[in-house]
Protein backbone atom coordinates (compact mmCIF):
# COMPACT_ATOMS: atom_id res chain seq x y z
CA UNK A 1 0.00 0.00 0.00
CA UNK A 2 1.48 3.09 -1.19
CA UNK A 3 1.45 6.02 1.45
CA UNK A 4 2.18 9.18 -0.70
CA UNK A 5 1.36 10.51 -4.19
CA UNK A 6 4.46 11.59 -4.78
CA UNK A 7 7.55 11.45 -3.02
CA UNK A 8 10.36 13.80 -3.60
CA UNK A 9 13.96 13.44 -3.06
CA UNK A 10 16.71 16.82 -2.87
CA UNK A 11 20.18 15.23 -3.33
CA UNK A 12 22.13 13.20 -6.17
CA UNK A 13 24.26 11.47 -3.91
CA UNK A 14 24.79 7.81 -2.10
CA UNK A 15 21.91 8.41 0.30
CA UNK A 16 19.44 9.81 -1.91
CA UNK A 17 19.76 7.22 -4.69
CA UNK A 18 19.33 4.61 -1.73
CA UNK A 19 16.50 6.57 -0.38
CA UNK A 20 15.01 7.07 -4.05
CA UNK A 21 15.63 3.47 -4.12
CA UNK A 22 13.65 2.33 -0.76
CA UNK A 23 11.17 4.61 -0.61
CA UNK A 24 9.85 3.98 -4.35
CA UNK A 25 7.27 0.97 -2.82
CA UNK A 26 5.34 4.27 -0.96
CA UNK A 27 5.10 6.42 -3.84
CA UNK A 28 2.18 6.13 -5.87
CA UNK A 29 4.37 7.61 -9.10
CA UNK A 30 7.68 7.16 -9.36
CA UNK A 31 10.20 9.43 -6.79
CA UNK A 32 11.14 12.92 -8.14
CA UNK A 33 14.82 14.15 -8.01
CA UNK A 34 15.83 17.06 -7.45
CA UNK A 35 19.99 17.99 -7.01
CA UNK A 36 21.56 21.33 -7.30
CA UNK A 37 24.19 19.66 -10.23
CA UNK A 38 21.45 19.01 -12.99
CA UNK A 39 23.63 16.47 -14.74
CA UNK A 40 24.18 13.84 -11.93
CA UNK A 41 20.62 14.52 -10.62
CA UNK A 42 19.75 13.28 -14.11
CA UNK A 43 22.17 10.05 -13.95
CA UNK A 44 21.11 9.50 -10.45
CA UNK A 45 17.59 9.71 -10.99
CA UNK A 46 18.29 7.19 -14.46
CA UNK A 47 20.36 4.77 -11.92
CA UNK A 48 17.38 4.66 -9.32
CA UNK A 49 14.24 4.37 -11.93
CA UNK A 50 13.53 7.92 -10.73
CA UNK A 51 12.32 10.97 -12.53
CA UNK A 52 15.17 14.32 -12.80
CA UNK A 53 12.82 17.06 -11.72
CA UNK A 54 13.81 20.39 -13.59
CA UNK A 55 13.73 22.65 -10.32
CA UNK A 56 13.29 22.62 -7.03
CA UNK A 57 10.82 24.88 -7.20
CA UNK A 58 8.85 22.33 -9.37
CA UNK A 59 9.67 19.19 -6.35
CA UNK A 60 7.71 21.57 -3.79
CA UNK A 61 4.63 22.15 -5.71
CA UNK A 62 4.71 18.25 -7.08
CA UNK A 63 5.32 16.32 -3.72
CA UNK A 64 3.34 15.51 -0.64
CA UNK A 65 6.66 13.68 1.09
CA UNK A 66 10.37 15.28 0.12
CA UNK A 67 13.27 13.86 1.88
CA UNK A 68 16.49 16.25 2.12
CA UNK A 69 19.44 13.79 1.60
CA UNK A 70 22.41 16.70 0.92
CA UNK A 71 25.32 17.25 2.87
CA UNK A 72 24.97 18.14 6.30
CA UNK A 73 26.38 21.65 5.78
CA UNK A 74 24.09 22.22 3.14
CA UNK A 75 20.65 21.09 4.48
CA UNK A 76 19.92 24.43 6.26
CA UNK A 77 20.05 26.43 2.91
CA UNK A 78 18.19 23.61 1.23
CA UNK A 79 15.68 23.82 3.78
CA UNK A 80 15.28 27.72 3.47
CA UNK A 81 15.14 27.54 -0.38
CA UNK A 82 12.50 24.44 -0.34
CA UNK A 83 9.99 26.66 2.21
CA UNK A 84 10.24 29.38 -0.41
CA UNK A 85 9.35 26.92 -2.91
CA UNK A 86 6.16 25.54 -1.47
CA UNK A 87 2.40 25.82 -2.38
CA UNK A 88 0.47 28.19 0.47
CA UNK A 89 -1.17 25.53 2.72
CA UNK A 90 0.94 22.24 1.71
CA UNK A 91 0.47 19.50 4.64
CA UNK A 92 3.50 18.08 3.01
CA UNK A 93 5.99 15.71 5.23
CA UNK A 94 9.60 16.22 4.79
CA UNK A 95 12.40 14.85 6.56
CA UNK A 96 16.20 15.27 6.27
CA UNK A 97 18.87 12.42 6.98
CA UNK A 98 21.84 14.36 8.72
CA UNK A 99 22.46 12.14 11.94
CA UNK A 100 24.12 15.87 13.91
CA UNK A 101 20.48 17.96 13.57
CA UNK A 102 16.75 17.41 14.72
CA UNK A 103 14.03 19.27 13.21
CA UNK A 104 15.09 22.69 14.30
CA UNK A 105 17.04 23.20 11.19
CA UNK A 106 13.97 22.63 9.24
CA UNK A 107 12.20 25.36 11.15
CA UNK A 108 11.46 27.63 8.01
CA UNK A 109 9.49 24.71 6.85
CA UNK A 110 7.64 24.18 9.88
CA UNK A 111 7.09 27.89 9.55
CA UNK A 112 5.73 27.59 5.72
CA UNK A 113 3.19 24.60 7.34
CA UNK A 114 5.37 21.30 6.92
CA UNK A 115 5.25 18.34 8.77
CA UNK A 116 8.71 17.96 9.76
CA UNK A 117 11.41 15.31 11.03
CA UNK A 118 15.36 13.90 10.89
CA UNK A 119 15.14 10.45 10.40
CA UNK A 120 18.94 9.31 10.43
CA UNK A 121 19.94 5.71 9.06
CA UNK A 122 22.85 4.42 11.37
CA UNK A 123 23.87 2.52 8.20
CA UNK A 124 27.20 3.19 6.00
CA UNK A 125 26.37 4.26 1.77
CA UNK A 126 29.08 4.08 -0.21
CA UNK A 127 27.31 4.14 -3.46
CA UNK A 128 25.70 0.83 -4.51
CA UNK A 129 21.84 1.49 -3.84
CA UNK A 130 20.83 -1.57 -4.77
CA UNK A 131 22.79 -3.34 -1.81
CA UNK A 132 22.51 -0.69 0.18
CA UNK A 133 18.82 -0.92 0.60
CA UNK A 134 18.71 -4.52 1.88
CA UNK A 135 21.14 -2.91 4.60
CA UNK A 136 18.38 -0.80 5.54
CA UNK A 137 16.37 -3.75 6.95
CA UNK A 138 16.39 -4.09 10.08
CA UNK A 139 19.08 -0.86 10.61
CA UNK A 140 18.32 1.49 13.52
CA UNK A 141 17.09 4.70 12.23
CA UNK A 142 17.16 8.00 14.63
CA UNK A 143 13.89 9.40 14.33
CA UNK A 144 13.18 13.10 16.09
CA UNK A 145 9.67 14.59 14.74
CA UNK A 146 8.77 18.43 15.38
CA UNK A 147 5.86 17.18 16.64
CA UNK A 148 3.96 13.66 17.62
CA UNK A 149 1.73 13.27 14.44
CA UNK A 150 5.44 14.02 11.98
CA UNK A 151 7.34 11.04 14.60
CA UNK A 152 4.86 8.92 13.86
CA UNK A 153 4.61 9.66 10.26
CA UNK A 154 8.57 9.57 10.30
CA UNK A 155 8.09 6.10 11.81
CA UNK A 156 6.28 4.86 9.29
CA UNK A 157 8.59 5.56 7.18
CA UNK A 158 11.13 3.84 8.32
CA UNK A 159 9.21 0.62 8.95
CA UNK A 160 8.29 1.23 5.09
CA UNK A 161 12.34 1.10 4.72
CA UNK A 162 12.00 -2.13 6.85
CA UNK A 163 14.21 -0.26 9.46
CA UNK A 164 13.71 -0.05 13.44
CA UNK A 165 13.03 3.74 14.85
CA UNK A 166 14.81 4.57 17.88
CA UNK A 167 13.86 8.10 19.39
CA UNK A 168 16.54 10.68 19.65
CA UNK A 169 15.89 13.97 21.39
CA UNK A 170 16.81 17.14 20.20
CA UNK A 171 19.50 17.98 22.09
CA UNK A 172 21.28 14.91 21.95
CA UNK A 173 21.78 14.20 18.30
CA UNK A 174 24.76 15.85 18.17
CA UNK A 175 25.97 13.47 20.50
CA UNK A 176 24.33 10.34 19.22
CA UNK A 177 26.21 11.20 15.64
CA UNK A 178 29.55 11.21 17.59
CA UNK A 179 28.94 8.16 19.12
CA UNK A 180 27.88 6.62 16.02
CA UNK A 181 31.31 8.07 13.78
CA UNK A 182 33.14 6.93 16.79
CA UNK A 183 32.38 3.69 16.35
CA UNK A 184 32.24 3.45 12.76
CA UNK A 185 34.08 6.27 10.97
CA UNK A 186 37.25 5.63 13.37
CA UNK A 187 37.10 1.99 13.22
CA UNK A 188 37.99 1.90 9.56
CA UNK A 189 40.45 4.34 10.46
CA UNK A 190 41.84 2.82 13.25
CA UNK A 191 41.94 -0.41 10.23
CA UNK A 192 44.20 1.86 8.52
CA UNK A 193 46.45 2.79 10.80
CA UNK A 194 47.09 -1.19 11.55
CA UNK A 195 47.46 -1.63 8.15
CA UNK A 196 50.38 1.03 7.80
CA UNK A 197 52.11 -1.02 11.07
CA UNK A 198 51.66 -4.70 9.41
CA UNK A 199 53.29 -3.78 5.91
CA UNK A 200 56.36 -2.26 8.17
CA UNK A 201 56.42 -5.50 10.85
CA UNK A 202 56.43 -7.30 7.18
CA UNK A 203 53.15 -8.42 7.12
CA UNK A 204 51.94 -8.92 2.93
CA UNK A 205 48.58 -9.38 3.48
CA UNK A 206 47.54 -7.12 6.34
CA UNK A 207 43.76 -7.13 5.44
CA UNK A 208 43.87 -11.35 5.83
CA UNK A 209 45.90 -11.21 8.69
CA UNK A 210 44.10 -9.13 10.65
CA UNK A 211 40.19 -10.40 9.33
CA UNK A 212 39.59 -13.45 11.34
CA UNK A 213 40.63 -11.89 14.81
CA UNK A 214 39.44 -8.25 13.70
CA UNK A 215 35.78 -10.05 13.54
CA UNK A 216 35.84 -11.94 16.72
CA UNK A 217 36.82 -9.24 18.76
CA UNK A 218 33.85 -6.97 17.01
CA UNK A 219 31.59 -9.43 17.43
CA UNK A 220 32.81 -10.30 21.08
CA UNK A 221 32.24 -6.36 22.42
CA UNK A 222 29.02 -6.34 20.18
CA UNK A 223 27.78 -9.54 22.33
CA UNK A 224 29.73 -8.54 25.58
CA UNK A 225 30.48 -5.16 25.97
CA UNK A 226 33.89 -4.09 27.39
CA UNK A 227 34.17 -7.98 29.12
CA UNK A 228 34.91 -9.12 25.66
CA UNK A 229 38.63 -6.87 26.08
CA UNK A 230 41.83 -9.36 26.47
CA UNK A 231 45.87 -8.31 25.53
CA UNK A 232 48.61 -7.19 27.43
CA UNK A 233 46.73 -4.06 29.97
CA UNK A 234 43.99 -6.41 30.87
CA UNK A 235 46.66 -8.80 31.94
CA UNK A 236 48.74 -5.82 33.50
CA UNK A 237 51.57 -6.92 30.88
CA UNK A 238 52.41 -3.28 30.80
CA UNK A 239 56.09 -3.37 29.79
CA UNK A 240 54.71 -5.14 26.90
CA UNK A 241 53.01 -2.05 26.03
CA UNK A 242 55.78 -0.07 26.31
CA UNK A 243 57.58 -1.63 23.93
CA UNK A 244 54.70 -1.11 21.62
CA UNK A 245 55.64 2.49 22.00
CA UNK A 246 58.84 2.26 20.81
CA UNK A 247 58.28 0.06 18.33
CA UNK A 248 55.76 2.57 17.07
CA UNK A 249 58.12 5.37 17.44
CA UNK A 250 61.21 3.74 15.47
CA UNK A 251 58.86 1.74 12.52
CA UNK A 252 55.51 3.85 12.69
CA UNK A 253 55.68 7.10 14.48
CA UNK A 254 52.12 8.17 12.70
CA UNK A 255 50.58 5.79 14.76
CA UNK A 256 51.40 7.10 18.14
CA UNK A 257 48.90 9.83 18.36
CA UNK A 258 46.12 7.28 17.87
CA UNK A 259 47.50 4.23 19.59
CA UNK A 260 48.07 6.40 23.09
CA UNK A 261 44.86 8.08 22.92
CA UNK A 262 43.49 4.48 22.53
CA UNK A 263 45.54 2.86 24.86
CA UNK A 264 44.51 5.23 27.97
CA UNK A 265 41.22 5.08 26.67
CA UNK A 266 41.54 1.42 27.27
CA UNK A 267 43.35 2.17 30.96
CA UNK A 268 40.05 4.23 31.87
CA UNK A 269 37.29 1.91 30.73
CA UNK A 270 39.27 -0.71 33.03
CA UNK A 271 39.34 1.49 35.91
CA UNK A 272 43.24 1.71 36.05
CA UNK A 273 43.29 5.62 36.30
CA UNK A 274 45.79 5.97 39.17
CA UNK A 275 49.28 7.31 38.60
CA UNK A 276 51.55 4.18 36.63
CA UNK A 277 54.92 4.35 34.88
CA UNK A 278 52.80 3.01 32.35
CA UNK A 279 50.35 5.91 32.06
CA UNK A 280 53.22 7.96 32.08
CA UNK A 281 54.81 6.84 28.92
CA UNK A 282 51.06 6.86 27.44
CA UNK A 283 50.53 10.31 27.99
CA UNK A 284 54.04 12.10 27.92
CA UNK A 285 54.29 13.60 24.50
CA UNK A 286 56.81 11.78 22.15
CA UNK A 287 60.33 13.41 21.39
CA UNK A 288 60.21 15.19 18.10
CA UNK A 289 62.73 13.02 16.11
N1 LIG B 1 26.82 8.20 3.45
C1 LIG B 1 26.42 7.72 4.62
O1 LIG B 1 26.92 6.69 5.06
C2 LIG B 1 25.32 8.39 5.40
C3 LIG B 1 24.65 7.65 6.40
C4 LIG B 1 23.59 8.24 7.08
C5 LIG B 1 23.22 9.55 6.78
N2 LIG B 1 23.92 10.25 5.84
C6 LIG B 1 23.50 11.63 5.58
O2 LIG B 1 22.99 11.73 4.26
C7 LIG B 1 23.22 13.06 3.76
C8 LIG B 1 23.87 12.95 2.38
O3 LIG B 1 25.08 12.23 2.52
P1 LIG B 1 25.71 11.41 1.29
O4 LIG B 1 26.70 10.47 1.90
O5 LIG B 1 24.64 10.91 0.41
O6 LIG B 1 26.52 12.57 0.58
P2 LIG B 1 27.04 12.68 -0.94
O7 LIG B 1 26.99 11.36 -1.62
O8 LIG B 1 28.34 13.40 -0.85
O9 LIG B 1 25.97 13.64 -1.60
C9 LIG B 1 25.81 14.93 -1.12
C10 LIG B 1 24.77 15.63 -1.97
O10 LIG B 1 24.59 16.94 -1.39
C11 LIG B 1 24.58 17.87 -2.45
N3 LIG B 1 24.98 19.19 -1.96
C12 LIG B 1 26.13 19.51 -1.34
N4 LIG B 1 26.14 20.83 -1.04
C13 LIG B 1 24.96 21.32 -1.48
C14 LIG B 1 24.38 22.61 -1.48
N5 LIG B 1 25.01 23.66 -0.92
N6 LIG B 1 23.15 22.76 -2.01
C15 LIG B 1 22.50 21.70 -2.56
N7 LIG B 1 22.99 20.45 -2.60
C16 LIG B 1 24.22 20.27 -2.07
C17 LIG B 1 25.57 17.31 -3.45
O11 LIG B 1 25.37 17.92 -4.69
P3 LIG B 1 26.45 17.76 -5.88
O12 LIG B 1 26.30 16.36 -6.38
O13 LIG B 1 26.06 18.81 -6.82
O14 LIG B 1 27.81 18.00 -5.23
C18 LIG B 1 25.19 15.84 -3.43
O15 LIG B 1 24.08 15.59 -4.26
C19 LIG B 1 24.09 13.78 4.80
O16 LIG B 1 23.26 14.57 5.61
C20 LIG B 1 24.67 12.63 5.61
O17 LIG B 1 24.95 12.99 6.96
C21 LIG B 1 24.94 9.70 5.14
Amino acid sequence: MTLFRQIGIIGSGRVAQALALGLAPVSETPALLWGRSPDRARVAARRVSAVAAPTLDHLARACDMIAIAVSDDAVAAVAADLARALPPGSAILVFHVSGRSGTAILAPLQEAGAQTAAIHPAMTFTGDPQAEIGRMTDARFAVTGSSPEAERRARDIVARLGGVSVAISEDRRPLYHAALCHASNHLVTLMAGATHALRQAGADDPAALLAPLVRAALENSLDRGFSALSGPLLRGDDATVEGHLDALARWCPGLLPAYRAMALATLDELGRTEESPLRRALDSTPAVP
